[in-house]
């Protein structure tokens, strides 16, 4: 566990942020599948996060790749066993001339938009990254995902590119993906 903080103004409820490792699997993919199945701003559809025993060993050693490279985090916010929150900082490569560049995904559980978690783990993400050496980070953004864009534009970020249509939604309609970036 990294520490125990409440989101003052917005919220008494008192969360735990947790460096998340091979023993939260479940709990990991119970959160990603919600999320998932919120909206369609996340990376896969909800039902494309599978949860059975293959994608538990599968997802267990992703998290353990994190865990095991110093450059990489996971965090999540718990609100008791639940994981309602979670970040991931990654490398873009590990070669040298990108060694300066890292990329984040963010999802938070939708019961829990608005009370400032989103924020707060941007704030931890950036502490991180500039810790670990990065100079740059940046992400990809589905056009209409204005909640996102608000988070983004507000810890700096700005946007440096549209990709169209680099997103195929099952309703036959698409979204182009909006990448922007900050330095650290
Ligand atoms: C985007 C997301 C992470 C924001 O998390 P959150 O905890 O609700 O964010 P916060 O409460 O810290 O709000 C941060 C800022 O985001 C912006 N924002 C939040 N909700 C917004 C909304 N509905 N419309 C516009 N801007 C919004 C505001 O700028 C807000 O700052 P403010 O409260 O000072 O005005 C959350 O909505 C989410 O997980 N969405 C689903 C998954 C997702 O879209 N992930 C990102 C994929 S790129």
């Amino acid at each position: 566990m990294i520490k125990t903080f409440t989101i003052s103004g917005k919220t008494e409820k008192e969360f735990r942020l947790v460096e998340i490792g091979p023993e939260h699997v479940e709990q990991y993919l119970d959160f990603m599948h919600q999320v998932s199945s919120d909206s369609h701003f996340m990376n896969r559809y909800g039902d494309e996060v599978l949860l059975d025993a293959e994608a538990v060993q599968v997802e267990r050693e992703r998290i353990q790749a994190i865990n095991d490279d110093d450059r990489e985090i996971r965090l999540s916010v718990f609100d008791g066993e639940k994981i309602v929150g979670n970040i991931v900082v990654r490398r873009i490569s590990k070669h040298r001339k990108t060694a300066h560049r890292c990329s984040i995904g963010i999802g938070i559980r939708k019961e829990y938009h608005g009370m400032g978690l989103g924020t707060f783990l941007m704030e931890q993400a950036v502490a991180f990254a500039k810790e670990a050496g990065y100079t740059n980070m940046e992400l990809g953004v589905l056009s209409d995902n204005l909640p996102a864009q608000g988070l983004y534009k507000k810890m700096g970020f700005i946007e440096c590119g549209r990709i169209p249509e680099a997103f195929r939604l099952d309703d036959g309609t698409t979204a182009d993906e909006i990448v922007m970036y900050r330095k650290l």
